[in-house]
């Protein structure tokens, strides 16, 4: 495919979606053609069930929550980034395959052979041209959010997965980190830095990858 398949994987309050955004204007203002999208939540059929996934007042069981995740998924490659890839486009991607072998696989102990599996299906066997990987102590990262949903005054349909204890949330970055360690696809980042030397280090990172020279 003629585009450019990057996710952005890392917990809470990581800084992904600044760093998206400061991507998109760096290669939008190149003369590059950028979709900003994300998961859950990235297609129409995602918008509802992202509702119904991050809605922390109602209960659901660990394997309904798998497939509510995977739904979404297959619907987003199929009606967004398969399209907006043969187009030739940049695809942000905010999270992806990777988050849910760290919060089902690492954080609810499902079975990661099984995960990957399953994200195959869903992905209809796509995978990122690369992954970057934010990485910060659980602790700063859910001061982060907290403070952040504070300030946008969001309810507890954004909570599901903040509201779970300290645990769970080492327990996901030791999943991206040991992921990470296979390396190819992923590239680690220090996200205690400011945001500014997190996106230069990306930036240069995605100007050196042989797929974007191609396309100059
Ligand atoms: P979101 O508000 O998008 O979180 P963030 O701003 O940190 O990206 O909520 C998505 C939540 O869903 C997040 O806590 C991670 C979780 N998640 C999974 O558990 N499995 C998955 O496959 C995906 C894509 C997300």
């Amino acid at each position: 495919m003629a585009g450019l398949f990057i996710t952005f994987e890392g917990m809470e309050g990581a800084g992904k979606t600044t760093l998206i955004q400061k991507l998109a204007a760096h290669f939008s203002a190149s003369g590059r053609d950028v979709l900003i999208t994300r998961e859950p939540g990235g297609s129409g059929l995602g918008k509802k069930l992202r509702t119904i996934i991050l809605n922390a007042e109602e209960k659901i069981s660990s394997s309904a929550e798998l497939f509510l995740f995977l739904a979404d998924r297959a619907e987003h490659i199929e009606d967004v980034i398969k399209p907006a890839l043969e187009q030739g486009k940049i695809v942000l991607c905010d999270r992806f395959t990777d988050s849910t072998v760290a919060y089902q696989g690492y954080g609810r102990g499902m079975d990661r052979a099984l995960l990957e599996t399953l994200n195959g299906v869903a992905a209809g066997g796509l995978v990122p041209d690369l992954t970057v990987v934010l990485d910060l102590e659980p602790e700063v990262g859910l001061s982060r959010a907290k403070k952040r949903n504070a300030e946008q005054n969001l309810t507890v349909e954004e909570g599901r997965f903040e509201a779970e204890a300290l645990i769970f949330h080492r327990k996901i970055r030791q999943g991206f980190l040991e992921m990470a360690q296979s390396g190819g696809r992923f590239f680690v980042v220090d996200a205690m830095q400011d945001a500014e030397a997190v996106f230069e280090q990306v930036k240069r990172k995605i100007e050196n990858m042989p797929e974007t020279e191609k396309q100059r």
